[in-house]
Parts: C-alpha cells; sequence; structure tokens
C-alpha cells in the first residue's frame, strides 16, 4: 500500500470541504476555499479540467453556463476567456467578479495548510490533464498533502503510473462499487469515495477489509452527517465542513 495507509487509522473523521465551503460561497473559487479552512476544515476538494489550450483550471461541470456569465463547454474554449468570466454573480451580488481560478493559483493559496483532494474531471485528453496535474504538483513540492480522486479509472491508472507513490481516491456512485473496489485494490488506492447514500455497515466493512479509507460525498444534513460518523467513515465532503465538525465524535 503506498504512502497512506494512514487515512484509514485517522484519529478523527476528516471534514472536507465539498468544491470548498460551496453551500456560502461559490463552489470552487478561492473565496471558497478559505471558507473552508475558517470553518475548520481538514481537507479542501476541488474538480479540475483542461481548457482548450490547456490551462489546467478548478471547475466543476463541462460547461460554463451555470456557474459562470459565458457558455458553452471548457474544453472549448481558451483560457483567455474563462479568464474574464464572472463566477460569482450566480451565486450572489456580492461574489460579483470572482474569477474562475488556475490550479496553480489555488496550490499556490492553500499551499501545505491542509490536506487537498483533487478530482480529475478528464475530458477525451485524460492523459494530458494527468500530465499537467502532475507538472503542477511538482512545481509546488505537494504531493504528501495531495489526494487525487476520479470516477475515471483511466485517469487515476495515468496518475499511478506517472508518480507510483501518488494517494488516490476512487470515487464512485451507485451501480459503481464493484469496478470502484476492484480498481482501488489494483491501484492501490487510499480511499474509496461512494456517494453518501451508499454508505452502510456492510460497504465499511469490506472497504476497511481490503484497507480502504471511506470519504463518502455529499452530505449536508445533519442527521445524515451523524448517520455517517455513528457508521464508521473516515471523510465526509460537505457544502457546509462546519457541520461535520460540529457532528463528529
Ligand atoms: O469527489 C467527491 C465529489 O466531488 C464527486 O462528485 O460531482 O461533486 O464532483 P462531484
Ligand atoms: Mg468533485
Amino acid at each position: 500500500m503506498p504512502l497512506l495507509a494512514s487515512l484509514v487509522v485517522e484519529p478523527r473523521i476528516l471534514s472536507i470541504g465539498h468544491r470548498g465551503a460551496s453551500g456560502l460561497t461559490p463552489e470552487n473559487t478561492k473565496i471558497a476555499f478559505f471558507k473552508a479552512l475558517d470553518l475548520g476544515a481538514d481537507a479542501i476538494e476541488f474538480d479540475v479540467q483542461l481548457t482548450r489550450d490547456e490551462v489546467v483550471i478548478v471547475f466543476h461541470d463541462e460547461t460554463l453556463d451555470r456557474t459562470t456569465d459565458g457558455a458553452g463547454r471548457v474544453a472549448d474554449t481558451d483560457f483567455a476567456t474563462v479568464r474574464d468570466l464572472d463566477a460569482g454573480s450566480w451565486f450572489g451580488t456580492a461574489f460579483a467578479k470572482i474569477e474562475v481560478p488556475t490550479l496553480t493559483e489555488v496550490l499556490q493559496a492553500l499551499g501545505k495548510r491542509c490536506l487537498i483532494n483533487i478530482e480529475l474531471k478528464p475530458d477525451e485528453r485524460g492523459e494530458l490533464l494527468a500530465k499537467h496535474v502532475v507538472t503542477e504538483v511538482a512545481r509546488f513540492d505537494l504531493f504528501d498533502s495531495i489526494v487525487f480522486s476520479s470516477f475515471d479509472i483511466d485517469s487515476l491508472s495515468a496518475m499511478r503510473r506517472m508518480v507510483p507513490g501518488v494517494r488516490l481516491g476512487v470515487v464512485f456512485a451507485e451501480g459503481g462499487e464493484d469496478r470502484a473496489m476492484s480498481a482501488a485494490r489494483r491501484l492501490e488506492a487510499e480511499s474509496v469515495n461512494p456517494e453518501a447514500r451508499l454508505v452502510d455497515d456492510q460497504l465499511i466493512a469490506k472497504a476497511h477489509g481490503w484497507g480502504f479509507a471511506v470519504w463518502a460525498w455529499t452530505a449536508n444534513d445533519r442527521k445524515e452527517i451523524e448517520r455517517l460518523c455513528n457508521i464508521g467513515v473516515d471523510g465526509i465532503f460537505s457544502d457546509y465542513p462546519d457541520r461535520v465538525v460540529a457532528a463528529r465524535p
């Protein structure tokens, strides 16, 4: 098992800010990440993609429409265009003109202040995205404090090939458990990251039996957070990371 068998024995349940504190601030922006840290998050999760001209940006959707004043596919848009977009007004007027950050900017801002979970959201250029991400993380010497995750097993395999000691998490939703568990074994992942409603005693026993931590996404409801804490998850992604901090034992 690479570096991270450690997460399974993490002394407390990790509070992971999902796209930052995205319940209170515009998701995947620097302000959302700082807010998550203010609220006591141990870790920050964000999504990365490539623009058409191969800049790694921190962004969730395949298209720009929902969270910016732009439109169209990220993969078809040059960074100069993305840079001019307003990624805050959709959330609230107080956040007008907030930029879509690059991976470089976010790594520079967060440094080693917390554990970082970079979720790879590849288009058809998965290998290229992984390569650019590795270059950036190497530049800031942050491999020890980053866990790379993805629904896309090929992207995780590319990361493992490029940096053998890298920390990996396999993300899955309904119907994806068997595939995720076998990929996690093959890739010697550190965690499996299931959709929260799929997590029960059985799933946790199986994952822990293989030595994987269980990080559940995304729980915002206090009762659901308590349920997850009571059955033994190792980390909870929340848009309100303070709720995890308040609920965990
Ligand atoms: O990595 C956990 C979670 O972020 C996966 O779903 O769609 O919010 O990126 P999504
Ligand atoms: Mg994500």
